[in-house]
């Protein structure tokens, strides 16, 4: 047989004695019931109970702890409805002045100083040669060496063997191909024509203060090209050449 636990038999007890039981010993279980005055179905079913109810003395409901806890709690502050308020206009201005992080490639100057990386190695971190190779800025500045960048882009095209095998003797006025003792590497097939353009920038502008004027740069351009590459190159080189009309490097 299951045993009936001592403190239900003694709340039995008090039920049956009639409001022994009743005041600060109710159980919560017990509180609703009196709460409520007595239920029809108690007081149907349990005459009992509605004596107990109806003897309970007039002592203050006990506050149930999590009521007391409740009260006792700190309330929201009055400054959030003002806060709560403002959120919604908040994010609107987020919304409004979020910039989407726009992917746009590198521009013309940016991708001339990543492309100058390989010719750093040779020419100086900031261009200032090194011992048979020459400077880009100075005494050798490109910009006084090749007056129109076009010019330039063809010996950075070509380096010193195209300059030989196409019979020219000076790449620029008073410096001999292969003056230097050294070699310098053609790039026409290992950079873009936007990146021998762009490095081509970057040496004047970086090195050398030139700012970009597009009248210089179209000076000769096509002519200066054509003579020495081949004609789809030149086509991408004028491409180029359009677009930073368009929008000019800065
Ligand atoms: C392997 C070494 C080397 C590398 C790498 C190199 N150059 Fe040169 N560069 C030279 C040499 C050597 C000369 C001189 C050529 C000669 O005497 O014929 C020269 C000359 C030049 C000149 C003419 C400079 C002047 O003022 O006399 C320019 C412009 C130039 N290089 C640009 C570049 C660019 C742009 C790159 C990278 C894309 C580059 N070079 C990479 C060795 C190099």
């Amino acid at each position: 047989m299951t045993e009936i636990p001592e403190h239900l038999l003694a709340r039995s007890k008090a039920r049956r004695d009639g409001g022994a039981a009743g005041g600060g010993d109710a159980t919560p279980a017990a509180a609703p019931a009196a709460d409520a005055g007595g239920s029809a179905a108690v007081e149907k079913s349990a005459p009992a109970a509605t004596a107990v109810v109806d003897s309970t003395p007039a002592v203050p409901d006990p506050v149930a702890p999590w009521v007391e806890a409740a009260q006792k709690r700190k309330k929201i502050p009055f400054w959030a409805v003002p806060v709560l308020a403002f959120l919604p206009i908040w994010a609107v201005l987020y919304a409004l002045t979020l910039d989407l992080p726009t992917a746009t490639e590198p521009g013309p100057l940016q991708l001339g100083a990543e492309v100058y990386a390989k010719c750093a190695g040779c020419h100086g971190a900031g261009g200032g040669g090194n011992g048979a190779i020459p400077a880009l800025t100075g005494e050798s500045a490109v910009t006084k060496l090749f007056p129109k960048p076009a010019d330039m882009i063809t010996w950075i095209a070509l380096g010193t063997a195209g300059y030989q095998s196409a019979g020219i003797a000076n790449y620029a006025e008073g410096y001999p191909v292969g003056g230097s003792g050294a070699q310098m590497p053609a790039w026409l097939t290992s950079l873009s024509a936007e990146e021998i353009m762009s490095v081509t920038l970057h040496e004047r502008e970086a090195f050398n203060g030139e700012t970009f004027d597009i009248a210089m740069w179209e000076d000769g351009f096509e002519e200066t090209l054509t003579k020495l590459l081949p004609a789809d190159k030149v086509e991408e080189f004028m491409m180029v050449l359009e677009e930073w009309k368009a929008n000019p490097p800065a």
